[in-house]
């Protein structure tokens, strides 16, 4: 498994990274968006989701095709490929889903395994459970074990080339999801979906969402390629990249459509409600929304699903571009600003900040303070950790503005600087002149940090007009003056 993932660079949790599939002799860049496909409705044909989108992988459901008259003989004969007109790679789901809405399914993990191999599938999924979130804890570890057996299981089915995934559920019970993840990651199978997502994206749980990839993350090691299942909404793959989820699948763009919901980074619109299309895709460059509501169902889905898709991919590119240029939490706290929800879980993303300074890059071009969020980001967490084990002279002047005799200053939401690291990442970091206030808190624990670590340092903090009430957390003998007024 782990020769077939390699990451090349880090941002928080978030990776870019590629993925050999070798069924398909290719090798796929992640971040990586997989279309579902639907065999019988195909919204937006496989081979422009190729030429127009820049698609390298797709997903597709063997179930689906299995259960055909018409489909299940011509994709045995012919292959997937041929029979949808795609020449990248392609992931097979299993009739999970179906199970998870009908209660049954008449197909077993060997049977469905073989048939995707057959078919040509360059990824195959045994069936796994879609335990939904808040189920009791016995429902959820009950059906936890049946997914592993499952998983167990296709490692002795004859799946030749094809990778085959691991599926990780546990719904909303997180040590269930750690479990789940490490079960998985236990076995000799290749990449790892974190399941029964739906319902969180849904009904915008992107906190509960946040925990219960983390959970997960945490079963699994780091040369694990993971899979967002049904995570189709644009709006939250920068929050699941900086998990360092690598691989998500959108049905949103043609389900959407068909209801008239239009896709944007920062949630989702209707047709009926829009005047003025707020995107440049080709689509909305040539028609207003107006056009659109007047055209026929067919041409109208078609075109709204080809701006959704064009939204979905380019918010890909942007997070791989993100991850690139060291800016993925930036991206994060713009898309946290859309919708109240992805506050939410951007904050709760917050609360993992140790979790992600693991992979987290030691230097990177500039850090943008941009809200109050951005005094949590795991770069702050990392100079307090530092501060834990420098020493300090015997008597410190640390002040806001021009630092003192010894070179130490005050800078919020890190805390002391030394000189040492004034011009270092991320302390040279941008910012407003006015701060909120988890920037004076983050500082002042970094203040603490420091005094603890040298009880013998006689400190003063020379502040700004911080809040009293923050400063009120500074240890006692620490002496505290107002600039200027010292
Ligand atoms: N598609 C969306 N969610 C899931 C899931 O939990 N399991 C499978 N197999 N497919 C999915
Ligand atoms: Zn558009």
């Amino acid at each position: 498994m782990s020769e077939l993932f390699e990451v090349e660079q880090y941002d928080a949790a978030g990776r870019l990274g590629r993925l050999e599939v070798p069924r398909a002799g290719t090798t796929i860049q992640t971040p990586a968006l997989l279309p579902v496909v639907n065999p019988h409705v195909q919204t937006v044909p496989p081979a422009e989701l190729e030429s127009q989108f820049g698609a390298e992988i797709l997903i597709t459901n063997s179930y689906v095709l299995h259960g055909s008259d018409e489909l299940r003989e011509p994709a045995l004969e012919g292959g997937l490929h041929d029979l949808l007109d795609f020449s990248g790679a392609i992931m097979t789901d299993s009739g999970s889903f179906q199970l998870s809405e009908y209660g049954e399914i008449d197909v077993t993990t060997e049977e469905i395994l073989e048939f995707q191999r057959e078919i040509g599938s360059d990824i195959g999924t045994p069936i796994d459970i879609p335990t939904p979130p808040d189920v009791p804890r016995e429902q959820a570890a009950e059906e936890q074990r049946t997914t592993q057996e499952r998983i167990e299981l296709a490692e002795t089915v004859d799946t030749g080339e094809m990778l085959v995934t691991a599926p990780i559920q546990g719904s909303t019970h997180l040590d269930i999801r750690q479990r789940a993840a490490r079960e998985a990651y236990g076995t000799d199978l290749d990449l790892f979906p974190i399941g029964a997502m739906v319902p969180l994206m849904n009904e915008y749980r992107f906190d509960d969402l946040v925990h219960v990839v983390a959970a997960a993350k945490r079963g699994l090691g780091e040369d694990a390629p993971v899979h967002l299942f049904g995570a189709g909404h644009p709006m939250m793959f920068a929050l699941a990249a900086a998990m360092g989820c690598d691989l998500f699948d959108s049905a949103a763009y043609a389900l959407y459509a068909r209801d008239g919901r239009y896709l944007t980074v920062r949630g989702t619109e209707h047709l009926d409600e829009l005047e003025h299309f707020p995107c440049e895709c080709s689509v909305c460059l040539s028609h207003t929304p107006e056009e659109l509501r007047q055209a026929g169902e067919t041409e109208r889905h078609r075109l709204l699903a080809e701006h959704n898709l064009a939204v979905s991919f380019g918010e890909i590119r942007r997070v791989r571009q993100a991850i690139r240029g060291g800016n993925l939490l930036e991206l994060v706290d713009a898309r946290a600003r859309g919708h109240p929800a992805m506050l939410d879980g951007y904050r709760t993303l917050l609360h993992y900040a140790d979790q992600l300074r693991r992979t987290d890059p030691v230097a990177k071009d500039a850090f943008f303070y941009v809200s109050g969020e951005s005094a949590r980001r795991p770069e702050v967490r990392r100079h307090h950790e530092r501060l834990g084990r420098l020493d300090a002279p015997d008597r410190l002047r640390l002040s806001v503005g021009s630092p003192g005799e010894d070179g130490w200053r005050l800078v919020a939401p890190f805390g002391p600087v030394p000189p040492a690291l004034s011009d270092v990442y991320p302390l040279t970091a941008a910012r407003p002149d006015s701060l909120e206030r988890p920037a004076y808190a983050a500082a002042v624990r970094g203040v603490n940090r420091l005094a603890a670590a040298n009880p013998d340092t006689a400190i003063t903090v020379v502040h700004d007009g911080w809040p009293e009430d923050v400063l009120a957390s500074l240890p006692g003998d620490v002496s505290i003056r107002l600039l200027g007024g010292e």
